[in-house]
C-alpha cells in the first residue's frame, strides 16, 4: 500500500481529480458530506440517495460509475451514519467498508475522501492512524506457509487521503505507516509455526532489524545466560532441544545522557505447559506465546523507521517449554539471577520464569522505565476479554504517571488497556514451604498474582506490565495474530520525545 496526502481546494477541486475512485460520506438523513456535495455536479449522488439504494448506515456502500462532470471513473458513496455525530465506531466501519470495496476494484489508486475532521473527540490524526492500519489489515495475508498462494490481492494500492497537509497530518501518516509495518512484522513473527519461529528464528530477525535500521544488537546464548546465574530463565528450556536466546536491541535515538526506556518480551516460541502438559484442544495456539517478544520487535521497527529520537532498549527472553526426561518437575526449586528462590509448582506458569530474570537483568540500563509486554496469563482472559490488555502498576506517584501515560497512549492509537491492581496481599498468595516463592498463587486472581510475582523483581526501577494474553491474536475462524500492542507502545514512546 502507497499513501499520500493532498488538499483539494478550490484551484485543485475534487472533481477534476483523475482517479479510479474516490470515497465521499452520504448520511442517513440523506445529507451529503463536503466532498460528495462537491461531486454532485449532475445531481446523480442525491439521485441515487433519494432512490434507496444506500441507506446511509455506517458502513454501507454504493459503487456508482460514469458520473459526469467528474475526473475519477467511480464513485463509492459510504454511508458514515447520522451527520450530528460522526461517532468513532461509525467512521471505523466506514473506512473499513471503503477498504473492502477498494479491494475489489478494477483500479489501483483511489482517493479517500471521508470526513477526517470531523470525527467527535478525535482528530485528523487519528482518521489518519485508523485508514492507514485498516488499508494494511485489508491486504495483510495469512498464506506465507502454504505451498498454493491464496490469489493475489488486486484492486486499489495507492491510496491519497483527501486532508490539509499540513506539518502535524504529514508527520501523523509517517507515524502511521510506520506503527502499520511494525505491526506487520508482529503479525507475521506470531502467525508463523512454532517449528520455523523458533528463539534462533526471533535473534535473526532481530539482527536483521539491527542492519536495517542501525540498532545496537547482542544474543545471549545458554552459557552467558549460565554466567548471568539466570537459573529461573534457564529452567524453562530444560525441556527443549532448541538453543535459549537472550536478545537485546539497543535504539540510541536519544541523548546519551538519557535514561532508556526499556520494552522487555516473553518469547516462548511454544508453550506446550511442560511437565504440567496443557490439553490438547486450541495448544497449537500456544505458537503465540512469543507474541510480547514479537511486539517489541514490531515496535523497534515502528521507532527504527520513525527515526525516534529517544533511548529504547528492547529485551527479549525467548525459549520453548517443553516436556521431556531433563525437564523441570512441579515441586523443582531454581534460584533466579536476583538471588530469590522460586518452587515451580507449576512448569506451565513460566512466563513469569523468563521474565523475572529479564527484569533482573534490565537493573544495568539504569532504565526510566521498564515495561514488559507477555501473553502471561489466562485469567488475563477471564477477566478482561479481548478488548483491552491488562495493565499493572504499582500505585505510588512515579507509577500512576507511568499508568496514566500507557492508558492514554492506549486510547489515543484505539489499542487500549485496562489498569489491574498490584498490592502487596496479593504475595501471601505465592508464599512456598520450601522457597521464597511459588510460581503461582494460591486460587483466585490469576493475572494478579503473575504480575505480583514480577513486581518482586522489580523494585529498582518504575515498571508497567502488560498482559496481551486477549489481545494478541484472534481464535476461531479468523485466527491471527492482531499486532498489538504495537500502536500503544509506539504511541507511548512518540509521546515521551
Ligand atoms: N501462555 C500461557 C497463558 C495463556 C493461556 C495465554 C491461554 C493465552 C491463552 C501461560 O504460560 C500459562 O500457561 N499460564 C497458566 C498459568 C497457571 C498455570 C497458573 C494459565 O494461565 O493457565
Ligand atoms: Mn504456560
Ligand atoms: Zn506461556
Amino acid at each position: 500500500m502507497d499513501f499520500s496526502i493532498k488538499a483539494f481546494d478550490t484551484k485543485n477541486t475534487i472533481t477534476s481529480a483523475k482517479t479510479g475512485c474516490v470515497a465521499v460520506a452520504v448520511f442517513e438523513n440523506k445529507k451529503l458530506s463536503q466532498a460528495a456535495k462537491a461531486l454532485d455536479q449532475s445531481g446523480e449522488i442525491t439521485a441515487a440517495l433519494k432512490s434507496g439504494d444506500i441507506t446511509g448506515k455506517a458502513g454501507s456502500t454504493l459503487l456508482l460509475r460514469g458520473i459526469s462532470g467528474t475526473g475519477a471513473a467511480r464513485i463509492l458513496l459510504v454511508g458514515l451514519g447520522n451527520d450530528e455525530t460522526v461517532s468513532e465506531k461509525s467512521f471505523t466501519s466506514a473506512v473499513n467498508a471503503t477498504l473492502k470495496a477498494f479491494a475489489s476494484l478494477g483500479a489501483a489508486d483511489a482517493i479517500i475522501a471521508l470526513p477526517m475532521t470531523d470525527v467527535k473527540e478525535r482528530d485528523v490524526s487519528w482518521a489518519v492512524r485508523t485508514i492507514v492500519c485498516a488499508a494494511h489489515e485489508s491486504v495483510f495475508r495469512t498464506d506465507g506457509q502454504k505451498s498454493k498462494k491464496d490469489p493475489v490481492p488486486t484492486g486499489v494500492r495507492k491510496i491519497t487521503l483527501a486532508a490539509d497537509a499540513t506539518g502535524d497530518v504529514k508527520t501523523a501518516l509517517a507515524q502511521a505507516i510506520a506503527i502499520a509495518n511494525g505491526m506487520d512484522l508482529t503479525k507475521e513473527l506470531g502467525n508463523l509455526s512454532a517449528n520455523v519461529c523458533t528463539p534462533a528464528y526471533l535473534a535473526d530477525t532481530a539482527r536483521k532489524l539491527a542492519k536495517d535500521y542501525k540498532f545496537d544488537v547482542e544474543v545471549l546464548d545458554r552459557k552467558q545466560l549460565q554466567a548471568l546465574k539466570m537459573g529461573s530463565f534457564l529452567s524453562v528450556t530444560n525441556g527443549s532441544e532448541e538453543a535459549p536466546k537472550f536478545i537485546v536491541l539497543k535504539h540510541m535515538g536519544g541523548k546519551s545522557k538519557d535514561a532508556p526506556v526499556v520494552l522487555v518480551g516473553k518469547g516462548i516460541t511454544f508453550d506446550t505447559g511442560g511437565i504440567s502438559i496443557k490439553a490438547g484442544p486450541g495448544m497449537d495456539e500456544m505458537k503465540y506465546d512469543m507474541c510480547g517478544a514479537a511486539s517489541v520487535l514490531g515496535t523497534f521497527r515502528a521507532i527504527g523507521e520513525m527515526g525516534l529520537k529517544l533511548n529504547v532498549i528492547g529485551v527479549i527472553a525467548a525459549c520453548e517449554n517443553m516436556p521431556s526426561g531433563r525437564a523441570t518437575k512441579p515441586g523443582d526449586i531454581v534460584t533466579s539471577m536476583n538471588g530469590l528462590t522460586i518452587e515451580v509448582l507449576n512448569t506451565d506458569a513460566e512466563g513469569r520464569l523468563v521474565l523475572c530474570d529479564a527484569l533482573t537483568y534490565c537493573e544495568r540500563f539504569n532504565p526510566a522505565a521498564v515495561i514488559d509486554i507477555a501473553t502471561l496469563t489466562g485469567a488475563c482472559v477471564v477477566a478482561l476479554g479481548h478488548h483491552n490488555t491488562g495493565l499493572f502498576t504499582r500505585t505510588d506517584d512515579a507509577h500512576e504517571k507511568l499508568a496514566g501515560e500507557l492508558l492514554a497512549a492506549g486510547k489515543a492509537a484505539s489499542d487500549t488497556a485496562w489498569r489491574m491492581p498490584i498490592e502487596e496481599v496479593y504475595n501471601e498468595q505465592l508464599k512456598s514451604n520450601f522457597a521464597d516463592l511459588a510460581n503461582i498463587g494460591t486460587p483466585g486472581g490469576g493475572s494478579v498474582t503473575a504480575a505480583c510475582f514480577l513486581e518482586n523483581f522489580t523494585r529498582k526501577y518504575t515498571w508497567a506490565h502488560l498482559d496481551i494474553a486477549g489481545t494478541a491474536w484472534k481464535s476461531g475462524g479468523a485466527k491471527g495474530a492482531t499486532g498489538r500492542p504495537v500502536p500503544l507502545l509506539s504511541t507511548f514512546l512518540i509521546n515521551r520525545v
